[in-house]
């Protein structure tokens, strides 16, 4: 299993702090907030990172992160130059997913659980991880029949099906790479993780596990609040790095 953790974008919501950094960057407690996503990878066992950031904060994560040994692990780096989507993390990884399976963590993304077992288990297909919120239409939402299946999936939809949000850690066989291609730009002008996850949705491919700790997707001031205190008083013990 290959982890890629996707740290670029520009992150104009926390001006005026992401100016002079990535908002990946920024503390969250006692730790650069990516740490958090290496975290929930390195505890699933994998060894081999590649971290996509934004060309202008290129340097600063080589600084802060080197070459992955301080962590027993190996990284690579690539250039995302524009903030094209989610799903453009797949292409830019190609050589780097090669015929593995490969596990994608969002930089501002925070998970409580330990969720080695369930990234160690994977298989083949894809494998999303759901979190009960109360503000779904913030999120992709996947609605679950009473068989338990995923029965759809939508980005950021007005009339949220379910209250469970897809959280951003994604698991996929290497068909993502091809299957990424083929996604077309949303509204947004982004290559949108929630169609690659329809893909394997319509093939029946497609299976989740529950988030039943913390999760919080650091990306506004408000949670960037959360993610501090909840850092200090729940993270501490659960980092391995
Ligand atoms: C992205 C995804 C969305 C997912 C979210 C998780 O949203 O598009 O499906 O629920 O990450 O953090 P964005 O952060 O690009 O708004």
């Amino acid at each position: 299993m290959r982890g890629i953790i996707l740290s670029g974008g520009s992150a104009t919501r926390l001006r005026p702090c992401t100016k002079i950094t990535s908002k990946q960057l920024l503390p969250v407690y006692n730790k650069p907030m990516i740490y958090y996503p290496l975290n929930t990878l390195i505890k699933a066992g994998i060894k081999e990172i590649l971290i996509i950031v934004a060309p202008e904060r290129a340097g600063d994560y080589l600084n802060l992160l080197g070459s992955g040994k301080e962590f027993g692990v190996k990284f690579t780096y690539e250039i995302q130059d524009k903030p094209r989507g989610l799903a453009e993390a797949f292409i830019i990884g190609e050589n780097f997913i090669d015929k593995e399976n490969v596990a994608l963590v969002l930089g501002d993304n925070i998970f409580e659980d330990d969720l080695s077992e369930e990234i160690k288990s994977f298989n083949a297909g894809g494998k999303i991880f759901l979190k009960e919120v109360p503000d779904p239409e913030r999120f992709g939402v996947a609605e679950i029949n009473d068989a338990g299946q995923v029965v759809s999936i939508e980005e950021k939809p007005t009339q949220p099906k379910s209250n469970l949000a897809i959280t951003g850690l994604y698991v996929f066989d290497s068909r993502v790479v091809s299957v990424a291609k083929n996604v077309k730009p949303s509204e947004r002008g982004e290559l949108e993780i929630t169609e690659v996850q329809k893909w394997y949705l319509n093939n029946s491919e497609l299976s989740y596990g529950k988030i039943m700790g913390e999760w919080i997707d650091a990306g506004t001031f408000d949670s960037l609040l959360r993610a501090q205190i909840f850092a200090k008083e729940k993270m501490q013990a659960k980092m391995v790095i």
